[in-house]
């Protein structure tokens, strides 16, 4: 029952283990995230780089023990992010400030380098055993009211932290569906050009 379904990334060239094995569960196993592992994954998010130097990212973390903040959190996910959230270990609210401290000038970057924190977070909760599932369906005007949060700064995305359990756990058979489907990417000749756009690079 909460034996993880493996999903491995069938990649046309070889990447890190920890690459491969990534990916977002829709059925979490109901358990708390040790606090060590979680110090970890927000210690790898500490770690990325940023323009600047800048760290332009400030987390909200709710953990599963703590249930009347684990409840305010989920309380800011869209309804359909509630549905499989809830069982998560570890619910975060992410915001970015969107201005340079040094200068007050805008960071065009801030949510590019809160992308990297949150991949860092990925791949150390992947290396303990944890599945990280990002969000970008956050009710925004809920998330700011709940966590007073200021003009200066932007709420973004959510991420949940947990074990995952085998898809039959999943809420809902649709989401055990999900689960099940093969991972899928375009491959490098869509996206990956050379001397002008839309021109295949040939990196053979
Ligand atoms: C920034 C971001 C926002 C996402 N938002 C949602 C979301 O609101 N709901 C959801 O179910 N999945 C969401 N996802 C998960 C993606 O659908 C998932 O990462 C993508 O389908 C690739 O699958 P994989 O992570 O298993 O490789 C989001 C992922 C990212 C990185």
């Amino acid at each position: 029952m909460t034996e993880k379904h493996i999903k491995h990334a069938d990649t046309d060239y070889p990447v890190h283990p920890l690459i491969a094995q990534r990916w977002s569960p829709y059925a979490f196993a109901p358990r708390v995230v040790e606090n060590a592992k979680l110090l970890s994954c927000l210690e790898a998010a500490r770690w990325a780089a940023s323009s600047y130097n800048e760290q332009p990212w400030t987390f909200l973390v709710a953990r599963r023990e703590d249930s009347t903040e684990f409840q305010r959190l989920l309380g800011c996910l869209l309804e359909a992010n509630q549905e499989w959230a809830q069982h998560a270990g570890v619910l975060i609210l992410t915001v970015i400030c969107p201005t340079f401290s040094r200068n007050g000038k805008p960071n065009r970057v801030a949510e590019h380098d809160l992308g990297l924190a949150a991949g860092n977070l990925s791949l150390q909760a992947e290396s303990l055993g944890l599945y990280v599932h990002q969000m970008a369906g956050v009710n925004l005007q809920v998330a700011r009211q709940t966590y007073s949060i200021p003009e200066t700064h932007q709420p973004v995305t959510a991420i949940a932290i947990g074990y995952a359990a085998s898809e039959e756990a999943a809420p809902s058979e649709e989401l055990a569906q999900r689960d099940r489907q093969p991972r899928q990417r375009k491959p490098l000749s869509e996206w990956v050009f050379q001397g002008g756009w839309k021109n295949p690079a040939d990196l053979s």
